[in-house]
């Protein structure tokens, strides 16, 4: 037994922001360290991505996690006891070959991936280490540049518009402080625009506004005009980032886009995307095309991502397989980074590897289902992956995330770097010619 041997495992069940249950795991080391880390949850999830186990039947929904934390509590804890924590490595290929199949279905990607970042937190602690410097292992860090959700839509509001996530990105920030000060501003304004236009109805899943539009595209306009009169010039100081979540919405080749009342086909998809990124000053878009249409995928990115950059989330599900894949056909230039969707650090860290040897963008990112849970805020800095998602600027569930980087910031002084516009394709938030 060494100081950084795991001496105890403790799983229990606590609340996410949607009021759901999750599973948060205490991890104990010899040497008296300690680690806890929440699993968060998806609700617009990737056909591909770790099962997180739920219970099943009437109480809460069948959401219950009661077989995922006694899994931990059982047969991990006893699998792991006496492991050191700081060969993350060797306990996630433990975790995984105990679980058995191909994905995490039996003892559940919630559970396993608590368990893997709560070891992660104790292996940093141990070495008097943030977690960001633990997992930097002395390469440069960097606070990244984020993306921000202004209107919130597709499974996150009702589908009350087809979008997912209309967000911004500070492209004119000088640090991570400023980045969040302009989005502050521009989250007011849409505030006070939406107020005066008498379509402000409270804020969805990731706490952004409601959104009372007729159109996905009025939605745009919106946000080109909150940018605005934040007093900043839309595509050179701040930018749109869209998550489109076609997958949500689109099978087969088809996408039925229900606030319009229509239906188009891929070519009809890319061709309105392309129009909008033609209009409005975006700089990113996220699974433009269906996670089963990687034929449209390609067609997108080939039309667009010499400027803009397209992040594959359901379509890559942190997988580095599919990031290898993707960057073979072209299929996207980006890859988003959710912990949960992989199962254990090790396979999150293999398609963060994976995006950075393909040359693509590497966002961090969040769930809808979040928690007070900040281990996100250290990877993305620590890992130098230049961007992080998060959802909005409200809820202090978005917001633990926000603060710590901004903690993180103020901790590395003067060493501290800021990932700022050049994270993004050339010229990004330009539009399109
Ligand atoms: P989810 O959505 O967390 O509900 O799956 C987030 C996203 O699509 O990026
Ligand atoms: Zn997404």
């Amino acid at each position: 037994m060494s100081r950084t041997s795991i001496t105890h495992i403790v799983a229990r069940r606590v609340w996410d922001s949607r009021g759901r249950p999750t599973v948060e795991v205490d991890v104990r080391l010899q040497g008296g360290a300690t680690g806890r880390a929440i699993a968060p949850a998806g609700a617009s999830r990737g056909t591909h991505e770790a099962i997180d186990l739920r219970d099943g039947g009437p109480a809460l929904g069948g959401l219950d996690v009661r077989k995922a934390v006694g899994h931990v509590n059982g047969e991990i804890a006893t699998r792991l006891v006496g492991m050191d924590a700081t060969d993350q490595r060797a306990i996630d290929a433990a975790l995984i070959a105990l679980d058995g199949t191909p994905n995490k279905s039996r003892l559940g990607g919630n559970a396993m991936i608590a368990v893997s970042m709560a070891v992660l937190h104790a292996a940093a602690q141990a070495g008097h280490d943030s977690l960001c410097t633990y997992v930097a292992r002395g390469r440069p860090v960097r606070l990244p540049l984020p993306e921000i959700q202004i209107f919130g839509g597709g499974a996150h509001a009702g589908r009350r518009v087809d979008i997912q996530d209309f967000m911004v990105m500070p492209l004119g920030a000088a640090n991570f402080a400023q980045a969040l000060e302009m989005t502050a501003e521009v989250y007011r304004a849409a505030g006070e625009l939406m107020k005066a236009e008498d379509r402000l109805q409270g804020v969805a899943d990731e706490g952004g506004y409601w959104p009372a539009f007729d159109s996905n595209e009025e939605a745009l306009g919106m946000l080109v005009r909150s940018i605005e009169r934040a007093g900043f010039t839309p595509g050179d100081d701040v930018a749109i980032s869209l998550d489109v979540a076609a997958s949500e919405f689109g099978r087969d080749g088809l996408y039925r886009l229900g606030l319009e009342g229509r239906e188009l086909d891929r070519d009809g998809m890319v061709e309105m995307l392309l129009g909008w990124c033609q209009r409005y000053p975006i700089a990113s878009v996220e699974d433009p095309l269906a996670e089963d249409d990687p034929e449209g995928m390609r067609a997108f990115t080939a039309a667009a991502g010499h400027r803009i950059q397209v992040i594959g989330d359901d379509f890559l599900v942190t997988n580095a397989d599919r990031v290898r894949a993707a960057a073979a056909t072209r299929s996207c230039n980006a890859v988003l980074i959710k912990p949960n969707q992989a199962g254990t650090v090790t396979e999150t860290y293999a398609a963060f590897e994976a995006g950075m040897a393909a040359d693509f963008g590497t966002i961090v990112s969040a769930r809808s289902g979040e928690t007070e849970d900040v281990t996100i805020a250290h990877l993305a800095t620590g890992w130098n992956a230049g961007q992080l998602k998060v959802g909005s600027f409200s809820r202090s569930e978005r917001m633990a995330k926000w603060n710590e980087c901004l903690r993180l910031e103020e901790a590395l002084g003067s060493q501290a770097v800021f990932a700022g516009r050049d994270v993004l394709p050339p010229d990004a938030g330009k539009p399109l010619p």
